[in-house]
C-alpha cells in the first residue's frame, strides 16, 4: 500500500507509526478544504495559529481550564491507552503526554497532513505518543482499543453527517467501561454577553458550530449504543461544555 506524504514525513521525524496507518491514503474532507482551509489545511495556518496566547484568546482565556477539565477525567498518571482524535493548537498534546504513567500510551489521529507535521515537530520524537493519519469518521483502530478517547473542539467543525460518524467511531474504539470525553462549544445562557459576540463570529467562520448550541452531543449517538453513563458540565456561562460518555 502506498504511504501518504504526511506518513512518510512522520516516519522521517522518528515518530512511531503503527500498522493501522498502512491503509489507502486518507483524503482531507471537503468541509475542511472549503470551510477551514485557512485554519488547518494551508501551511501558513500553523504559522499563524500555533501560538498559545492566540488559541487561549480564541477561547476567551479558557484554554487551560478546558484542557485541564479533560485531564481531570483521565486521572493522572494515566495507565491505559488514550486516543486523541484530532490535533489541537497549543500545548494540549504535550501536556496530555506528560500525564501518562509508565504504562500509559497516547495515540493522536488527524486527517490534515499539515497538522500531523506540526504535531510531530511539537512532540519532538516522544516515544510514547504515536501519530496516525486518519479520518475521525472512519478510524482504522479495532473495536474497544482505548481506555479513553478525547475530542477537544472537533465536533463543532464537522457537518452533521460527519459528526455523527465521528461520535460513532469514538464510541466504537473505546473499551466497555471506558470514557469518551468531548469538550466543545455549547449554547450560552441568554444573560451571557459572549452569546452575542460569538453568534456572528461562529455563523461567519464556523457554520456547523451552531448545531452544538441547539442540540446535545448525545443526539449524535448511534441508536444502538446505550452508554453506561453520561455526564455534562458547562463552563463560562454555558459557552463551552464537557460531556463524558462512559461506554
Ligand atoms: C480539534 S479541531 C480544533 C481544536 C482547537 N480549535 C485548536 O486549538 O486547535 C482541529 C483539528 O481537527 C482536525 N480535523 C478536522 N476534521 C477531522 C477529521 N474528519 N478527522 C480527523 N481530524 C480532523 C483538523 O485537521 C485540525 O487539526
Amino acid at each position: 500500500m502506498r504511504k501518504s506524504a504526511a506518513l512518510r514525513r512522520v516516519e522521517a521525524a522518528g515518530i512511531a507509526v503503527p500498522v493501522s496507518t498502512m491503509r489507502a491514503p486518507v483524503q482531507v474532507p471537503r468541509y475542511l478544504e472549503q470551510t477551514y482551509w485557512w485554519a488547518y489545511v494551508h501551511p501558513n495556518a500553523v504559522k499563524v495559529f500555533e501560538r498559545q496566547w492566540l488559541v487561549n484568546l480564541i477561547l476567551w482565556g479558557n484554554y487551560a481550564r478546558l484542557r485541564n477539565a479533560v485531564f481531570d477525567e483521565l486521572h493522572s498518571p494515566v495507565a491505559g491507552r488514550v486516543l486523541q482524535v484530532a490535533c489541537v493548537y497549543g500545548d494540549f498534546t504535550e501536556m496530555l503526554a506528560q500525564h501518562l504513567g509508565p504504562h500509559g500510551k497516547l495515540d493522536v489521529a488527524d486527517v490534515a497532513p499539515v497538522q500531523i507535521d506540526n504535531l510531530a515537530r511539537k512532540l519532538n520524537g516522544s516515544p510514547r505518543v504515536a501519530i496516525h493519519h486518519q479520518d475521525s469518521a472512519d478510524l482504522a483502530f479495532p473495536d474497544a482499543t482505548y481506555d479513553s478517547v478525547v475530542l477537544f473542539f472537533l465536533l463543532h467543525e464537522q457537518p452533521e453527517s460527519v459528526r455523527a460518524r465521528t461520535v460513532a467511531e469514538a464510541l466504537r474504539v473505546v473499551k466497555p467501561g471506558g470514557k469518551v470525553i468531548f469538550v466543545d462549544y455549547h449554547g450560552p445562557r441568554r444573560s451571557n454577553p459572549f452569546r452575542y459576540v460569538m453568534l456572528p463570529i461562529l455563523k461567519w467562520l464556523e457554520p456547523f458550530a451552531m448545531d452544538l448550541w441547539r442540540r446535545e452531543i448525545t443526539d449524535w449517538l448511534p441508536p444502538a449504543v446505550q452508554p453506561a453513563r453520561v455526564e455534562k458540565r458547562t463552563y463560562f456561562g454555558g459557552l463551552y461544555q464537557k460531556v463524558v460518555i462512559t461506554r
